[in-house]
């Protein structure tokens, strides 16, 4: 497998607070990476950066073996480096499907853009059923669904999910979870970032785990599962 993203000593300070301290993290083609840690840990930070949206203070980014360095910010979308962000970030006044559209506005191929489209709903035919509802009206489950389904309309080599489980009740998190794992077995590569660590591990091929800036443990998503300080720290047993 190839390495689609190579982050190495990256560093990250809001004014004098160092939120990500130097840190080294892979993506294979085809993975589902997990970035799992407390609420404060840097993952936030860590995405943003990824995306160009917060500059690094030291370190560098590899996207598809090229730096990211001298993208400019529309770049990174039509380069395949697709963000779901934390709190969603859909356009209330605007409809489901006109949200979705969103997702493509840097692409022109009209075709294949329907044909994508048309995967959406099929992914979720809740939103089908919704296509001409103002998705400020949408349950909190339906406006992930939302997100998610912009972002598959850009067409990611990467896609950066932030805390998708946040805010919802655990029944709409399993259809969330499902969704990503489908979305996985169609070859999409994603870097999951959550603070519900067991659902993410259990999901994930590999696994970081993030505290206080620093990458403290990285592995195979079942050995963490089954690291003894990993459970005590994250997994709640
Ligand atoms: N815009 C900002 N300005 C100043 N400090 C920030 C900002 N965003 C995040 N931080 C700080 O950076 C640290 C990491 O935050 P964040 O990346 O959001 O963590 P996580 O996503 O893991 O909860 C925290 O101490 C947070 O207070
Ligand atoms: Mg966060």
């Amino acid at each position: 497998m190839s390495t689609l993203l190579q982050v190495n000593d990256l560093k990250v300070a809001y004014g004098g607070i160092h939120a990500v301290k130097g840190i080294n993290l892979e993506v294979k083609q085809g993975e589902l990476v997990a970035l799992i840690g407390a609420n404060g840990a840097g993952k936030t930070t860590t995405l943003k950066t990824l995306m160009g949206m917060v500059k690094p203070a030291g370190g560098d980014i590899l996207f598809d073996g090229q730096s990211t360095s001298k993208l400019a910010p529309h770049e990174y979308v039509s380069n395949g480096l697709v963000m779901v962000p934390e709190g969603r970030g859909i356009f209330s006044r605007l409809t489901v499907e006109e949200n979705l559209q969103m997702g493509a506005y840097s692409r022109n191929d009209k075709a294949e853009i329907a044909h994508d489209l048309e995967r959406v709903y099929y992914l979720f035919p809740r939103l089908k059923e919704r296509q001409k509802q103002l998705a400020g009206t949408l349950s909190g489950g339906e406006q992930q669904m939302v997100a998610i389904g912009r972002a598959m309309l850009s067409r990611p080599k990467l896609l950066l999910l932030d805390e998708p489980s946040m805010g919802l009740a655990p029944i709409i998190v399993q259809k969330i979870f499902e969704i990503i794992k489908m979305i996985a077995a169609e070859g999409v590569t994603m870097l999951l970032v959550e603070q519900n660590a067991k659902l993410a591990l259990q999901t994930a091929n590999r696994g970081y785990v993030m505290e206080s800036g620093r990458i403290t443990y990285s592995d195979d998503a079942a050995a963490l599962l089954a690291n003894e300080k990993v459970q005590q720290a994250y997994l709640g047993e």
